[in-house]
């Protein structure tokens, strides 16, 4: 792996790139970003505080993605469940992903990377839209990394859509006969390769409804640190973990 500008000579992130085989890095890796709350629980902090570090974790983890030369990231940021909670935590969720397009727009695309939201977005607050879209166009033709962010996002919701979407076009005179490529084109992250490595934060052993379908053959590596304290360090350790795994496809 080559260092230059990634890591010190002799430091630990340099040492765990010396173990990463540039050959066989994951095509798209997806990250549940989770523990947000109890990372503030333990410091006595509101939960919102938690996101807000939060932010921080996202900014280093879509750099050293795209330095590394990771072709897709997707980052599950609100789930069409998580409307359950509070008012005030909701609103703060949303306030963060604006203040973050604001903050991080310019260097993103300077960045060469191509933004994508992805979920139920039309039902989102119209300012909240407004930001995503100007972002989305922005970036559509960068070509460095696609950064895709799961808002408002459920996968059941996103295979309803789908289905929905086949019907329509079935009723308009498209095909009868519904393949696996028709279905994953029909999805909101249509075109991209699926996740070769899904990494969930905090030490929860479950999907939450993230990408269900794209998820099928993905290498799962949980770990207990929590997203606020999740950096360049864990996502290598997550890298070098996958590469150590067998894939085998149902093969021998
Ligand atoms: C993840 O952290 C952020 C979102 C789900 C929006 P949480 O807020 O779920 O944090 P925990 O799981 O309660 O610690
Ligand atoms: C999953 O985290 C959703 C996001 C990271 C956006 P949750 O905290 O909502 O998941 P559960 O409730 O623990 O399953
Ligand atoms: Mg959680």
């Amino acid at each position: 792996m080559k260092l230059e500008a990634f890591a010190e000579p002799g430091s630990e992130e340099a040492v765990l790139l010396e173990s990463i085989d540039a050959g066989k890095l994951p095509r798209h890796i997806a990250v549940i970003m989770d523990g947000n709350g109890r990372w503030a629980g333990l410091r006595k902090l509101p939960r919102v505080a938690g996101h807000r570090t939060g932010i921080d974790s996202v900014r280093n983890i879509v750099e050293s993605c795209r330095k590394l030369g990771i072709e897709s990231l997707t980052l599950y940021a609100f789930s069409t469940e998580n409307w359950k909670r509070p008012r005030l935590e909701v609103r703060t969720l949303m306030r963060l992903l604006k203040e973050f397009i604001r903050k991080e727009m310019r260097s993103v695309n300077e960045n060469n990377i191509r933004f994508l939201a992805i979920g139920r977005i039309h039902e989102l607050d119209e300012s909240v839209r407004e930001e995503l879209r100007r972002f989305s166009e922005l970036t559509a033709r960068n070509t460095g990394m696609t950064l895709s962010v799961a808002r408002n996002y459920s996968g059941r919701a996103e295979i309803t859509d789908a289905v929905n979407r086949i019907l329509s076009e079935c009723r308009a005179g498209g095909p009868v006969i519904v393949t696996e490529d028709i279905i994953s084109g029909s999805l909101y992250t249509a075109g991209l390769p699926d996740p070769d490595l899904l990494i969930r934060t905090s030490g929860e052993m479950r999907i939450s409804n993230f990408l269900l379908w794209q998820i099928a053959y993905s290498e799962i590596y949980v770990t207990p640190t929590l997203w606020p304290d999740f950096r360049r360090k864990h996502l290598l350790e997550a890298i070098a973990a996958y590469q150590l795994r067998d894939r085998r496809y149902g093969g021998i």
